[in-house]
Parts: structure tokens; C-alpha cells; sequence
């Protein structure tokens, strides 16, 4: 059992997030007041991970409505029309964020014409219900991913699926949190994940804290790992998932699919509903985020890199679906995702 939350309402006005980037050596909450300064904390990874970064959106919207319940009518909808564009703008690449913001437009026009502080309660309840529903995804995933565990298994993950970038239990590190709760015991390496470290700073802080046994190593060691030891599998989450079953995820990733499948390992992706973009048929037109050179050419305040040097930095890549055993969502499992066996998997979600 996690004992720290990623994010929740803090009544009467705030939302309280865990500042991940001062994991592992300060746990410390901030409180948001405003849709900007939720954000900002996206932007700048205060609250990062695809379904969480989904939830904090979805907060943003409702911390904003509560903040502006008692302006007029039009007052209330410029406020809020604001709120969905910074929002918006805070990241490309997770579509969770754009899904949350879908629905909490919905239920912002559907009441266009009550009263501001009706609509501002209406809006926050949507907030609770799109928390709720990704921690219930996450345990479903975890249920059908730990079936895909051996007892004993050795595991290989990259950057950080886990509590901290959802609403509670994780995608990836949720099937290995629900396969060791079934009993099974596991050995957990954890690549790094150069440039922001989610790997170092993060999963291990987060698998080390629940007992789960961690191994960190360099991005660069995996290869070798899988060439040198027996790795029974990999379990990553995802940003986007297109309809084609290509998948969008940190950086580095794509290296270790095609590491895994040279060497025989199952590679699999935990995502749930919400990451899947059917608007978009393959890889090739999912927005993939660069950021800030900085963040490559040292860490913090120590630079190492010479002053001025070019940065090729994107937050993250594509592996085609070809190389993606099986995804694990809430819906159950899809071995050898393609456009067919997705659309399969969306319209049985859709009269489930
Ligand atoms: O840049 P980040 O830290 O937001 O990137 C996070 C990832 O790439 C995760 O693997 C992905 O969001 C899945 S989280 C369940």
C-alpha cells in the first residue's frame, strides 16, 4: 500500500499535489488555486505521468470554477474558456490530458445557463468521478496484467507508470504491484530515464517504499541486461496509443522494444481507455513534446555539457505496435494489437 498520494482535493478551494520534482529527497504538497497555476505544474512536472496529468486537468478546470463560483454568468465562462486553453497548452504528447479536458467541457456546456456556483459543484464532482475511474482502471489493469507475471519473474520497466503518474496504484508498476500482492515474487529493473530520471528519482523511490525488490541501471545497460540475463518481461505504460496500436511513450522506449524483441522478451504495454487516440490511424502523427536543452545539458544548477552546444531533446518516442506483444487495459488484454483487434477492444468497451 502506497502511503503518499499523487494528487486530491483539498476543500474548500485547492488541489494538492505531490511536487515530484523534489523526489526522492523532499515530500512536499503544493496547493493550487488557479487553472494556471495547475499548469504550471504540469508544464513543469510538479504532477507528471499520462492519467495523472489527466486528473490534474481535470482539477484545474474545477479549481478554477470554484475560485471564480461567484462572478456573473459571463464573467464565470471567460474565466473558465481561459482555463481550457492554458490547460491545454500545458503538454502535447498525453492524450489523457486533452480526454479529461473533453469531459469536463461536456458537463461545463450542459450546463451553460445555471448559476455559477451550481456549475462550479457540478464541475468538481466530474473532477472526483475521473479520479475514482482511473484508480478502478488501474486495479482492473493490474488484475489482468499479474495473470501475464511468472512467480519469480524478473521485469524490466522504463521511466515511472506507477502510483505517482496516476491517481493511485499505477499502469505498468500497477501489474507488478497486483502480482506481488497475488503472492508472486518479482525482481524489478528500472532503467534510469535520462534526461528527467523518472526512473532513478521515482520508481525506485515508489517500488522501494512498497518492499518491491529495484534494481536501477543506466538506459544504455538494458540491451545488455537482456543479452546477459534472463528477463522475463517488459512492463511500460504510454502517452498516446494510436489506432494502429503504436504506442507513444518517454523517450528510450522504443530502444528497449526493439532490445526485447531481438532478445525474445514480451513486451507489454499497461495503459487504460483514456490514453488510446482512435482519432489518429498510426504513430507518425502523434505530437511528440521537445523540451528545454537545459534539461539534457546538466541537471539542477551543475551544467556539463559546453555552453551553447545543439540538443536534440524529445520527451518521447513511438514504437510501432509490431514490436508490442500485448496491451493491458481495464478491458482486458489485446495480444498483437493492430487497427482491427483495437477497434474490437472499443466497441466491447463501448457496450460494456
Ligand atoms: O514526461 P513524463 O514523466 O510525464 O512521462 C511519463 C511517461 O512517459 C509514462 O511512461 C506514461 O505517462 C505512462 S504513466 C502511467
Amino acid at each position: 500500500m502506497t502511503a503518499f498520494f499523487t494528487l486530491r482535493w483539498h476543500a474548500p478551494d485547492a488541489v494538492e499535489l505531490l511536487d515530484q520534482r523534489l523526489l526522492p529527497r523532499r515530500e512536499h504538497y503544493l496547493h493550487l488555486r488557479s487553472a494556471g497555476e495547475v499548469a504550471d505544474a504540469i508544464r513543469t512536472l510538479a504532477v507528471r505521468g499520462a492519467p495523472a496529468i489527466g486528473c490534474a486537468a481535470a482539477y484545474g478546470i474545477a479549481v478554477e470554477a470554484v475560485r471564480c463560483r461567484h462572478l456573473d454568468a459571463s464573467g464565470f465562462a471567460s474565466a473558465l474558456q481561459a482555463a481550457f486553453g492554458v490547460l491545454a497548452a500545458s503538454r502535447p504528447t498525453a492524450v489523457n490530458l486533452f480526454w479529461a479536458l473533453a469531459r469536463m467541457r461536456a458537463v461545463h456546456e450542459a450546463l451553460a445557463g445555471s448559476p455559477p456556483i451550481h456549475a462550479a459543484s457540478k464541475l468538481l464532482e466530474e473532477a472526483h468521478a475521473i479520479l475514482a475511474a482511473d484508480v478502478a482502471a488501474n486495479e482492473a489493469m493490474g488484475r489482468h496484467g499479474a495473470a501475464l507475471v511468472p512467480d519469480g519473474a524478473t521485469i524490466l520497466t522504463h521511466c515511472n507508470a506507477g502510483a505517482l503518474a496516476t491517481a493511485g496504484h499505477g499502469t505498468a508498476l500497477g501489474v507488478i504491484r497486483s502480482a506481488v500482492a497475488a503472492g508472486k515474487k518479482v525482481r524489478v529493473f528500472a532503467d534510469e530515464t535520462r534526461p528527467v530520471l523518472q526512473g532513478a528519482r521515482l520508481t525506485a523511490w515508489e517500488l522501494s517504499r512498497d518492499g518491491i525488490d529495484v534494481t536501477l541501471l543506466p538506459d544504455g545497460a538494458a540491451g545488455h541486461l537482456m543479452a546477459t540475463q534472463k528477463v522475463d518481461l517488459v512492463v511500460v505504460g504510454a502517452d498516446r496509443i494510436a489506432a494502429n496500436g503504436d504506442v507513444a511513450n518517454k523517450i528510450g522506449t522504443y530502444q528497449v522494444a526493439v532490445m526485447a524483441r531481438r532478445h525474445g522478451v514480451p513486451f507489454y504495454v499497461a495503459a487504460p481507455l483514456s490514453t488510446f487516440d482512435f482519432s489518429v490511424a498510426d504513430g507518425r502523427a502523434i505530437p511528440i513534446e521537445q523540451r528545454d536543452p537545459s534539461e539534457v545539458t546538466g541537471y539542477g544548477a551543475e551544467r556539463w555539457a559546453p555552453d551553447g552546444i545543439g540538443v536534440f531533446n524529445p520527451a518521447f518516442d513511438v514504437t510501432p505496435a509490431d514490436l508490442v506483444s500485448a496491451i493491458i487495459t481495464e478491458a482486458g488484454v489485446v495480444h498483437r494489437p493492430d487497427t482491427q483487434t483495437l477497434a474490437r477492444l472499443r466497441a466491447d468497451a463501448a457496450t460494456a
